[in-house]
């Protein structure tokens, strides 16, 4: 059983509340508050039982031990502050014990800063236990790394899970059991390195299995297709060759064009169909044949489990792939479950957010979770645990 802080009685206690605040930023700007807002539940209850809370949470990937002042969390502390009406203390220098004054929150500078972090020193753990009495963790985008913060401290405080952790667990656990047929996978983005394991994973249990980005590029190159310039990674060949070659291959929809371009600045889209692709072109995107097939694909199904953008939609017009699944998943009534930071802000561009059955904040931690590995802090917990 989860251990969660809805089945205890935590009153007027301090508590060191680990969030994952790494949100999508340019120049300062929050390009999505998606995971800002799904930590408002737990800090809310929290604060309604009495309890002070000290926010920990990482930002980016800073250097061990140094300061980068372009990832401090300050802003997004600012912001959080906003949304929740209510007065944050913000501390750059946490660690030796924070004075809360007037205020019920405190939030600590970017924990990446501290040396030990990512190891997870039990110095460190140690050291931060010390500044409260209860830790609860609600930081699902964070749960497969195991950190000072992510894990270490449970090793010295009663421990707990929030209530976005509550849910996403929920959510991912129904994907896994009760997820109807026919189920699609869409596994997408630029690095077929940490998804091959998923899409192994999930071939058997999905009907279709549709593929984007630089893992298609590598498919299409281990088929013998020219993919010119295309983001690739030779050294999955054979292991994306291997999928080919099994029954499995059946259930992968083949795309039937692709959008490249062959200018540096990504100028200049062309359509093509697969075999037409040029040693100087860079696939950006799906086609419109290939999306009109995909559409049709989902929806034929009950069920869709979507990770990662399907083109360049840093740019463009090679976010139209990634748009034109968004809407037809919106529109359809499957049970649809969607992780990853790069597609959420799209559709919270396009406002259909509420026409999906869940948006996780998880990206690399819900494909562990559903690739079946026990997360460490999740195992700690009680998720495990039947
Ligand atoms: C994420 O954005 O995927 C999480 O915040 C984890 O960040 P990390 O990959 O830098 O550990």
């Amino acid at each position: 059983m989860i251990k969660l802080i809805t089945n205890s009685h935590i009153i007027n206690q301090t508590i060191l509340l680990r969030l994952d605040l790494n949100v999508p930023t340019y120049e300062n700007k929050i390009l999505s508050d998606f995971r800002i807002v799904k930590s408002i539940p737990t800090i809310r209850y929290l604060l309604n039982n009495n309890n002070k809370i000290i926010i920990l949470s990482h930002f980016g990937r800073p250097k061990e031990g140094l300061k980068d002042p372009s990832l401090s969390l300050e802003n997004i502390s600012n912001y959080l502050a906003k949304k929740l009406n209510k007065k944050i203390i913000f501390y750059d220098d946490w660690i030796d014990g924070v004075d809360f004054l007037d205020a019920d929150i405190v939030m600590c500078e970017n924990v990446r800063f501290q040396n030990g972090e990512k190891a997870n020193s039990p110095a460190l753990s140690e050291k931060m236990s010390r500044l409260a009495d209860i830790y609860v963790f609600d930081a699902f985008g964070v749960s497969h790394r195991k950190e000072s913060s992510t894990y270490g401290i449970s090793d010295y405080l009663d421990s707990y899970a929030g209530l976005l952790l509550e849910e996403e667990v929920k959510n991912a656990q129904s994907l896994l059991a009760d997820s109807k047929p026919p189920l699609t996978t869409i596994i997408s983005g630029a690095k077929i390195s940490t998804k091959l394991s998923l899409i192994k994973k999930l071939i058997n249990k999905s009907e279709n299995i549709i593929i984007g980005g630089g893992i298609l590029n590598t498919f299409l190159l281990a088929m013998g297709f020219n993919v010119g310039n295309s983001l690739i990674e030779k050294k999955f060949i054979p292991e994306a060759k291997e999928i080919i070659d099994s029954e499995y291959f059946s259930k992968i929809v083949m795309p039937i064009d692709v959008v490249t371009s062959d200018n540096i600045d990504f100028l200049n889209p062309n359509t093509k169909e697969i075999s037409m692709v040029q040693s100087k072109d860079k696939i950006l995107d799906i086609g419109a044949h290939t999306i009109n097939r995909y559409i049709e694909v989902i929806n034929k199904s009950k069920s869709i489990f979507w990770n990662g953008p399907l083109g360049y939609v840093e740019k463009k017009p090679y976010d139209n792939g990634t748009i034109k699944l968004s809407q037809a998943i919106a529109d359809s009534d499957t049970f649809s479950i969607v992780g990853g930071g790069d597609t959420i802000p799209i559709i919270e561009s396009l406002r259909i957010q509420n026409n999906f059955t869940c948006l996780s904040t998880g990206g690399g931690s819900l494909l562990k979770f559903i690739e079946g590995k026990d997360l460490p802090i999740l195992s700690k917990l009680g998720v495990y645990n039947k």
